[in-house]
């Protein structure tokens, strides 16, 4: 028996940074873009083996290992009260490309997740997912939100508010649906600058401590940006998003997340007749996104490729 399964990429369309320190943020699923799963059986007593030849990975699981995959094999398997621990082969694959805020860590969780489950017959809501790759992902990327484990394990568009630790308790983020009036297009850019998340919020993180009110300030400008950002979708006022999605660059520039690279492609894809453009995701390298209607679709994308991007993805967000 094999059981395979699958989990989109993603990108923040407003509000990254600021949505650790419990702002609002737009994250969107990237439905073509995708990680995939395959669990079978071993033969007894081979343990758990993992290959991942994307990133030249192979190992075997043990009590003591530290991978954020190995402790996430170990949460799921204890989810679907598995024991002892099976013999498995566990194969992942994955289009999205590592470190760039495409949120490619969370997608591979999420897919593995959903392909255990199915493996050993059962299935988990996107809740349940979501939760255990969070889970599996806290102690190796610092104070993540949880915004890029909701939007691969639910797949849709969202509004996201993170959880709050309230005196040992932890209440749930909020994650709605947003509203897409009129489909629109963006063109994705990646720098090819691979920058792990991690750093760039500790940067943000040390800046705020130094200087919290102007921080928050600006963190605060931020949601209200992703606001207006969600009432844009709904109404289908592109050009207001666009402003939206400028501005909030703006604000990232003063956080000290972009970088060289991503304004070569942002100032690119404006001059080109994007809409609006910003990074997405942690910034420091990876992605930037262009808003862009039909006339500007094919003109932005081969401005970014001019000016220098790895890779360029079109999508139409519905
Ligand atoms: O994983 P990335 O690079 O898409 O970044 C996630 C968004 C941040 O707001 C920068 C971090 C977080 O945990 O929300």
């Amino acid at each position: 028996m094999i059981a395979s399964a699958s989990a989109p990429g993603k990108v923040i369309l407003c509000g990254e940074h600021a949505v650790v320190y419990g702002q609002p943020a737009i994250a969107l699923p990237l439905s073509d873009v995708r990680a995939v799963a395959q669990v079978e059986g071993a033969p007894p007593s081979m343990g758990i083996e993992v290959v991942a030849p994307d990133v030249s990975e192979q190992w075997q699981l043990t009590p003591e290992q530290q991978h954020p995959l190995a402790l996430l094999i170990r949460l799921t398997l204890a989810r679907l009260a598995v024991a002892p621990l099976p013999d498995l082969h566990i194969s992942l694959r994955s289009a999205i490309p590592i470190a760039s805020g495409m949120g490619s860590g969370a997608a591979i969780g999420a897919a593995l997740v959903k392909a255990l489950a199915a493996y050993f017959g059962a299935q988990l809501p996107p809740a349940e997912v979501s939760q255990l790759v969070y889970e599996s992902e806290r102690g190796f990327h610092g104070t993540p939100s949880g915004i890029d484990n909701s939007v691969v394990s639910y797949e849709q568009a969202m509004w996201f508010v993170r959880g709050a630790a309230l005196t040992g308790q932890t209440t749930p983020p909020v994650i709605e649906p947003v509203t897409v009036g009129v489909p629109f297009s963006l063109v994705i850019g990646d720098t090819g600058v691979r920058a792990p998340t991690r750093v760039t919020v500790a940067r943000v993180r040390e800046r705020w401590e130094a200087e919290k009110e102007l921080y928050s300030t600006w963190f605060a400008e931020i949601g209200r940006l992703a606001t207006q950002a969600r009432e844009a979708l709904l109404q289908g006022d592109v050009a207001l998003l666009g402003t939206a999605l400028n501005r909030n660059q703006k604000l990232l520039q003063q956080l000290g997340v972009s970088s060289p690279e991503l304004e070569r492609l942002i100032v690119a894809a404006r001059s080109s007749g994007a809409l609006g453009a910003k990074l997405s995701g942690g910034g420091g390298g990876g992605i930037m996104l262009a808003l862009v209607d039909d006339v500007a679709r094919p003109l932005v994308a081969r401005a970014l490729h001019d000016a220098g991007a790895t890779r360029v993805i079109e999508t139409v967000v519905h």
